[in-house]
């Protein structure tokens, strides 16, 4: 067992003990991210490298191996468990271009930049936000992009409400304890973020992907979850 990030749930049990269910629960970017991500590669250079920092079973780092043969994706996870199953899926697919190391936020320090840096619904289990997000923004290469999908003020006072709600709930899997534990840090708001974060911790305004991006119907994709890039400076010739 690895020691994953805390306080907040053991990941890396978690992933070990993991149904269907609870894969879904904990993959929110299934819903939006490859297509929103397909569409800013594509408004840029092309993509040669990609990081996918929390990448859980890897939905957004898989598609991106898949979507661009020639680039080099690595997806990092605190949870050793997880890292072992995507390796295992990425043999099986005869994927080589793909790769899987550890990493916990808010500690990242690869030994190289990538056009690409995604960490989508992760921060939200980070207490040190700025930290993180520095560590993130300097493995961006010049001219890349930092993307990240953050939980808002509104998508807290959403996770208070669904809390409340299950206080009433007879469903186990839906026990209102473990929903503190896992959920706890975003709905004090130890973990949310905002654009006036974003900028302050990285000198960068974030821009909305849905400037560029087909918007999705669902509200909380971009009212309480926005996503967003950071575009990285080219760098200067001296
Ligand atoms: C909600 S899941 C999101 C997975 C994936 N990004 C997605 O949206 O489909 C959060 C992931 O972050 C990982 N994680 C939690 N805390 C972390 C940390 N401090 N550093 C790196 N990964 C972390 C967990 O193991 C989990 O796989």
């Amino acid at each position: 067992m690895t020691e994953t990030h805390q306080p907040t749930i053991d990941w890396d049990e978690y992933w070990r003990t993991a149904d269907a269910d609870d894969h879904e629960s904990a993959t929110p970017s299934a819903h939006h991210v490859r297509e929103a991500l397909a569409d800013l590669v594509a408004e840029t250079d092309g993509l040669d490298s990609f990081a996918d920092v929390g990448c859980g079973p890897g939905v957004v780092t898989f598609d991106v191996a898949e979507r661009y043969p020639d680039a080099d994706v690595v997806g990092y996870d605190a949870a050793e468990a997880i890292l072992d199953e995507n390796r295992e899926r990425a043999a099986d697919d005869g994927l080589d271009n793909v790769r899987f190391e550890r990493a916990v936020l808010p500690e990242f320090d690869p030994d190289r930049q990538y056009d690409l840096v995604l960490c989508y619904g992760t921060l939200a289990y980070v207490t040190e936000t700025e930290q993180a997000l520095q560590n993130l923004y300097d493995a961006v290469a010049p001219d890349g992009h930092l993307v990240l999908g953050y939980v808002n003020e509104f998508g807290a006072a959403q996770f208070r409400a669904q809390h409340a709600d299950l206080q009433d709930s007879d469903d186990p899997r839906r026990d209102p304890d473990e929903y503190a534990e896992r959920f706890g840090l975003v709905m004090a708001e130890e973990s949310t973020l905002s654009f006036d974060v974003v900028r302050n911790a990285l000198g960068t305004w974030p821009h909305s992907i849905w400037e560029i991006a087909a918007k999705p119907e669902k509200r909380w994709a971009w009212g309480h979850v926005p996503l967003v890039y950071v575009p990285k400076p080219e760098a200067t010739v001296q």
